[in-house]
């Protein structure tokens, strides 16, 4: 799957890190669909090698890169939002940093079953797990579509450039780490 493209260069700066969490956000809601696919096609027989395969990469992805973008939000989008003088704009964000907390508890149940179907164990409960991606799609794509429509639009109005500049160094420089990584494994 494609890594988000960044153009970290001058004016471009607010338009290009935007585009990049969006670009998050479509990789979010891709592999949640293969997410959801691999859950239903789970039956009694256990999972196949390539089932096994494709947990292990949700369970690492979910783990670590999305994770990372609740953090990259709070950190860097969502203050200049809390601290705006219209009431709905921060009472928004509030519960954006509150699903993001339900996100984890959910992915904390999920996270687990899905490493458990990598490593071919049996004791996997798929309804309860499907129920629990279930929950979990729910709550991304109302979250990704709050965001989208209004925090987003926002926080661009107000990021200012150097700012822009500074995220998108930060996800670029951890982009390459990932990739460097993955060749050492590869
Ligand atoms: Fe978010
Ligand atoms: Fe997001």
């Amino acid at each position: 799957m494609a890594q988000p493209t960044l153009r970290a260069n001058g004016v471009d700066a607010e338009l290009a890190l935007f585009e990049c969490l969006d670009e998050f956000h479509q990789q979010i809601t891709q592999r949640l669909a293969v997410l959801k696919q691999l859950v239903d096609a789970l039956g009694p027989e256990g999972a196949s090698a390539a089932q096994r395969a494709q947990a292990l990469d949700l369970a690492n992805w979910f783990g670590v890169e999305a994770r990372q973008h609740h953090l990259d939000e709070e950190r860097h989008i969502f203050p200049a939002l809390l601290t705006s003088a219209d009431p709905d704009l921060s009472q928004h964000t509030l519960r954006l940093i509150q699903d993001h907390g339900w996100i984890e508890a959910d992915w904390v149940e999920v996270s687990p079953v899905l490493r458990a179907i990598a490593e071919g164990q049996g004791w996997v409960d798929v309804e309860s797990l499907r129920a629990s991606v279930e929950v979990l799609c729910q709550l991304y794509l109302d979250h990704i579509a709050l965001e989208e429509s209004l925090a987003y639009p926002e926080a661009r109005a107000r990021m200012e450039p150097a700012r822009a500049a500074a995220l998108l160094r930060d996800i670029e420089r951890r982009r390459q780490q990932r990739e460097s990584r993955e060749e050492v494994r590869a």
